[in-house]
């Protein structure tokens, strides 16, 4: 008994004063969760601290890294000691050089400021899979074989082979990419979850490989291995304009290394090589993306992925030979099932055509589980919305039939969901059967980003909005962020990516989504500079007027990576895109000369700016259109202030001096060719020029002198008033509005412009049932009735930009460039009558941060978390009188206290805080 009273005597010793306050959790390594593919050199290591104390941070760290789990001398290969730093993400490995295909142990421990040091970390692991390309043992190989797609045949190749493993198998790895899409399968199993495989990079210059554990697929005596190959974006008609010859190599093939490692120690390797045989007889009939899938499951080959079967009547495949340099981890996260979801309701529409409503817009497919007789075809077809009437509507998926079939061998329960296509659906026709919810689940498929970003707040549509935003970033980020996922299009769109960037990195964490693709990004940059509309750049000129360089869209090769850097401090990624985002303002600088003034005529300019109904487009009068040349001057303008920003954080002086100098003068040459003495934009030959994004850009890039910005954000109120509180912005200017207002002091009407419910506005497509983001404020009109349907998605993530104010204005949660990744960072909610609470959180790289609200009689209670090892200055607007957890508020707890016109601005360190003020 007093042995017991004693232990826990001394348990809250400890846990009161002790090492235990402050924990160390959540180790990643290039921000994967012990990985098994990393392939560089000096990896990045991070570590999260908690604490629940407040003001703690890391004053030195401690790595070590051994080759066995107990770090002992003759396996350690770095201990790098302790390392005076407060940075406790992202710090590279600079041990022994690493080794191909072995696996690393590490542990962390920390000094805080508060003089205790932790214990070791618990050990996480990275693996390598391999450092250099030659590394490759296994042949490409390839089906003699190769069918072109043409019109509905494209059948998916079906390849094996047997092998024998000689003993027990205690360690085994499978790396493998191909031409197309693969499906991996070893003894009748698919290999890993991964879908959509090898994803979608700049093939030429990057090709992805996957690395899969597969100990527990193998055994020893006889093995086989099978895959699928099909179209998929490396040959599959992907593009605008259904490109009929394909845009890579016209042949599909598979490069898959199995590493196998024994009990008795030995090791060995299984590879594709001329051995390999293959067949076109398989049941996938037809594979395209935009097309779908044709399944006949009369085809099968029972066991064919299985050792035991007969391949004597398919082909033998040839070997290839393809650069293997170019062959590259996979940095982003994997393409997954994330969820399922059953239709809320199966109906039939007024024409009789039996559809299911899935309750959600989504993307991926459906899993069909059906019994029937042997040939019996289910067709199934995707459309996001009902018409006017209530019927089945696919006009704007233009071209893509989006169709699956499955044909029923007629042996009992079938399950079958297809491994080539994605749909974007909220409904689904069905012919061919009568099928009812049990027979229909929805596979909802995207890359498997980690949710970091929650919004909550008392109006139900406001949380729809968030909700749909969520939504159109699930569906678009399928290993590339694409413009939309359901018609003819599905591309990596650059100004829609740019757009929606900042958003998307609340949402989710999307740094490895948009390394990968920033790099992606850079190869397919052109030796000028000059920057191709959709990255991977599958259009290749053959775009008429939208060949890339547009203003807004070639800007993302500046502004992602910076936003990136902002959201999660890799100063790395800045280093490597460096080159790249120099080469789009260089390119601009020489495109435009020494006038400064961008003569763009051509090009998508505030792509989809509101039209009023009553305005015909050709006739002049002001509706939300701005000039082309403006917008290029302004982009041009912004793409160097970054640049000036990326250059300043890596030091380099003299870039600084000259893009300053640069940044200068175009903004001369912008006031002198744009701006009245007033503040006014200027109309251009005649036409007025004076719209919201007009403004909004000005504002936003600072490119007005002071005196006059006021009055520019006077008149961009009075456009919005004059429209009884409308945008009329396109892709360019929405995302910044509700930020420019609220710069210049008019939160209350960006509030207004959010709560507005009759279109143009954010709410209104939620008012119309929308459970993701319109490419127009008025796809769908109140009398049911649809915008042009050759350009009407219901699933384009651009006007979801407003997120991204929605974190950082009304919850209040917002990055500081001088310590980037939420090292240092700001609390300033901006709270409204319109709204009675909001609660939002977000896993920044150090930690958890929460900013909650609410308001009840002139009294604003703020609830708030600083994760351990960070900082942020709060902003309490006009508050009169101030409580910290229920007690007067204690000057001593903060620093830099201040009263500005924002209110009452203070300095805190890490912990939770409640505060209560009057205002
Ligand atoms: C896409 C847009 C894209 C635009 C640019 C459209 O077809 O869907 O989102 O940015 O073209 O021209």
């Amino acid at each position: 008994m007093i042995r017991l009273f004693l232990a826990s005597v001394i348990f809250l010793l400890f846990n009161t004063f002790g090492v235990a306050q402050v924990k160390l959790i959540a180790l990643t390594c290039e921000n994967k969760t012990n990985p098994i593919d990393i392939s560089y050199a000096q990896p990045k290591l991070s570590w999260k601290i908690i604490s629940k104390e407040r003001n703690i941070s890391q004053v030195a760290y401690q790595i070590r890294v051994a080759t066995t789990p107990n770090f002992n001398s003759n396996s350690l290969v770095w201990d790098s000691k302790k390392v005076t730093s407060n940075i406790s993400i992202l710090q590279p490995y600079k041990g022994e050089p690493l080794k191909s295909q072995q696996q690393y142990y590490w542990q962390v421990k920390v000094w805080d400021n508060k003089n205790r040091t932790t214990n070791f970390s618990e050990t996480a692991t990275w693996e390598t899979s391999f450092l250099t390309t030659n590394e490759w043992k296994a042949k490409w190989i390839e089906p003699t074989m190769q069918v072109l797609p043409v019109d509905d045949k494209s059948p998916a190749y079906m390849l094996r082979k047997t092998f024998s493993l000689e003993n027990k198998v205690v360690f085994a790895r499978a790396y493998v990419t191909s031409h197309g899409f693969y499906e991996l399968s070893l003894n009748g199993n698919k290999v890993g979850t991964e879908l959509l495989t090898p994803g979608w990079t700049a093939f030429q210059k990057r090709l992805q490989y996957q690395t899969y554990d597969v100990t527990n697929m193998l055994k020893s005596g006889d093995n086989a291995v099978g895959a699928f190959l099909g179209e998929g974006w490396y040959r599959g008609s992907v593009a605008l304009l259904r490109l009929k010859k394909p845009i890579h190599s016209s042949k599909l093939g598979l490069l898959c290394q199995i590493y196998v490692k024994y009990a008795n120690g030995k090791s060995e390797w299984i590879i594709t090589d001329g051995s390999w045989k293959y067949t076109t007889n398989g049941p996938i009939i037809m594979n395209q993306i935009y097309d779908g899938e044709t399944y006949d499951a009369t085809r099968e080959f029972t066991n064919w992925n299985n050792a035991q079967f007969n391949d004597s009547n398919w082909k033998n495949v040839q070997e290839a030979n393809y650069d293997n340099s170019v062959l590259v981890t996979q940095d982003g996260p994997k393409v997954q099932n994330i969820q399922e979801l059953k239709p809320i309701k199966v109906f039939r529409t007024p024409k009789g055509l039996l559809v299911a409503d899935m309750g959600q817009n989504m993307v991926g497919w459906i899993r069909l589980r059906v019994s029937g007789k042997r040939g019996t075809i289910v067709t199934i077809r995707h459309a996001e919305v009902l018409d006017q009437k209530g019927n089945f509507y696919t006009d704007n998926l233009r071209r893509a039939k989006a169709t699956m079939t499955y044909t029923l061998k007629g042996d009992g329960i079938e399950v079958y969901e297809p491994k080539f296509t994605f749909f974007g659906f909220r409904y689904i026709s069905i012919e061919g059967m009568d099928l009812n919810a049990d027979n229909i689940t929805g596979v909802v498929v995207h890359s498997n980003m980690k949710p970091t970003g929650t919004f909550e707040c008392s109006n139900p549509l406001v949380n729809q909005l968030q909700s749909n935003i969520q939504w159109g970033q699930k569906g678009n980020f399928v290993d590339v962020p694409t413009d939309c996922p359901q018609r003819d299009e599905r591309l990596g769109w650059t100004g829609d990516a740019q757009v929606f960037a900042r958003t998307s990195a609340f949402n989710y964490d999307v740094s490895g989504f948009f390394a990968k693709w920033l790099k992606d990004l850079a190869a397919d940059q052109k030796k000028d500079g000059s920057v191709p509309p959709v990255i991977p750049d599958v259009l290749n000129g053959l775009n008429g007027n939208t060949t890339g360089n547009n203003p807004g869209w070639g800007d993302v090769a500046v502004i992602v990576p910076w936003t990136m850097y902002l959201s999660y401090g890799d100063k790395q990624l800045l280093e490597s895109q460096y080159a790249s985002m120099k080469g789009w303002v260089d390119y601009n600088s020489k495109k435009i000369g020494e006038t400064y003034i961008s003569k763009q005529v051509l090009g998508p300019g505030d792509w989809l700016y509101y039209i009023p109904d009553s305005i015909s487009k050709l006739s002049g009068a002001k509706d939300g259109f701005t000039d082309k040349g403006y917008i290029g001057t302004a982009f041009f303008a912004y793409s160097t202030s970054l640049l000036i920003d990326a250059a300043a954080t890596l030091n380099k002086k003299e870039e600084v001096a000259k893009y300053t100098d640069l940044f200068e003068k175009i903004k001369v040459a912008f006031n002198n060719q744009y701006i009245d003495a007033e503040g006014r934009i200027k109309p251009i030959n005649g036409k007025p020029n004076d719209s919201q994004t007009a403004y909004v850009l000005a504002l936003m890039f600072n490119l007005l002198p002071q005196q006059l910005q006021p009055k520019a954000a006077a008149y961009l109120v009075e456009d919005i008033k004059s429209r009884g509180n409308h945008l009329s912005t396109g892709f360019l200017g929405t995302p910044y509005l509700c930020h420019v207002l609220t710069k210049y002091g008019y939160t209350d009407v960006a509030y207004d412009l959010l709560l507005q419910k009759t279109y143009p506005s954010w709410l209104f497509p939620v008012t119309m049932g929308a459970t993701t983001i319109w490419e127009r404020w008025d796809g769908q009109k109140p009398d049911g009735t649809f915008q042009t349907p050759s350009m009407n998605s219901f699933n384009h993530y651009a006007y979801g930009a407003i997120g991204d104010w929605i974190y950082a204005v009304v919850a209040g949660i917002e990055t500081d460039p001088g310590q980037p990744g939420y090292k240092h960072f700001y609390i300033q909610p901006q709270p409204t009558n319109q709204l009675s609470y909001v609660k939002s959180s977000l896993v920044s790289p150090y930690g958890d941060i929460k900013s909650a609200w609410e308001i009840k009689n002139k009294t604003i209670r703020l609830e708030t978390t600083i994760p351990a090892n960070t900082t942020a200055t709060i902003t309490l607007p006009k508050a009169i009188t101030v409580k910290l957890d229920g007690k007067p508020f204690n000057k001593a707890n903060f620093k830099n206290i201040k009263t500005t016109e924002k209110g009452l601005v203070f300095d805190a360190g890490s912990g939770n805080y409640v505060f209560e003020y009057t205002y």
